[in-house]
């Protein structure tokens, strides 16, 4: 067993189109600890998984994923635009995600839109994938939100952007703000990662994940500060 978690971002989306079956297929081949993918509500409440709250950028529809039902979803082509070797994947219900991840790897689960954790938790438990999941998201309400329903899930908090002061006061922010929501795990920008930050972050308890890292030097920079957790859009170069 390894000392950190491989996370593969939106799949294994630097090898296959991101936050398709296909991508997550081919994580699951290279060998990952979490998959992670993206969530969007569906305009007849089912829950898809895309990063972008519009369809353009990765299938040939255009339009808004909450203006659309599922099975006008599903006739988009969600792989032409990555390689026509991908022509013909769909954009995937959480639900089949869920289904084929929840064996083989944790699903790390990200929250787009604050509108939809209950239908969220209701796919977790219709795919009794709970002892696989973890939640994240960079909105605390979404989190707080999940929590109230399903509190043995874990969570963990997103946060981007620049250090908004000194390293070590900053983890320290970022640890209050974890807690208080009462995610396990902060989940951050791998260009906050300092040595002081890490520590500050490791010594009050909290897990420390970061995203999103393709560079081996990097990786092993972040192993070496005690990151437990690496996202990446390449996980074939996880060593
Ligand atoms: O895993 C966290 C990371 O995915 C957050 O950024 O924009 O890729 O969803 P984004
Ligand atoms: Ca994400």
């Amino acid at each position: 067993m390894q000392q950190w978690i491989r996370i593969a971002h939106r799949g294994a989306s630097g090898l296959a189109p991101e936050n398709t079956l296909a991508a997550f297929r081919k994580a699951l081949e290279i060998g990952v600890d979490g998959v992670e993918l993206d969530v969007h509500g569906t305009a007849d409440g089912e829950v898809v998984v895309m990063h972008d709250s519009t369809l353009e950028r990765t299938t040939n529809m255009v339009g808004t994923i909450k203006t659309l039902t599922l099975d006008e979803i599903k006739q988009g082509d969600a792989g032409s635009w990555f390689s026509n070797e991908f022509s013909g994947e769909r954009v995937p219900a959480l639900v089949e995600a869920l289904e084929l991840i929840k064996k083989r790897a944790i699903t790390v689960l990200e929250i787009k839109d604050k509108t939809i954790a209950p239908a969220v938790v209701s796919a977790i438990h219709r795919t009794q994938a709970t002892d696989n999941v973890i939640v994240i998201s960079f909105h605390p309400s979404v989190l707080l939100e999940f929590k109230s329903i399903d509190p043995r899930i874990p969570t963990g908090f997103l946060i981007g952007g620049e250090a908004e002061e000194p390293a070590g006061q900053y983890a320290i922010d970022c640890v209050h703000r974890t807690s208080e929501i009462g995610a396990s795990t902060l989940n951050v920008s791998h260009n906050l990662v300092t040595a002081e930050f890490a520590y500050q972050v490791r010594r009050r308890g909290v897990n420390l994940w970061a995203w999103t890292v393709d560079d081996i030097h990097r990786m092993r920079e972040l192993v070496a500060l005690g990151v437990q957790g690496i996202t990446s859009n390449y996980p074939d170069r996880f060593s």
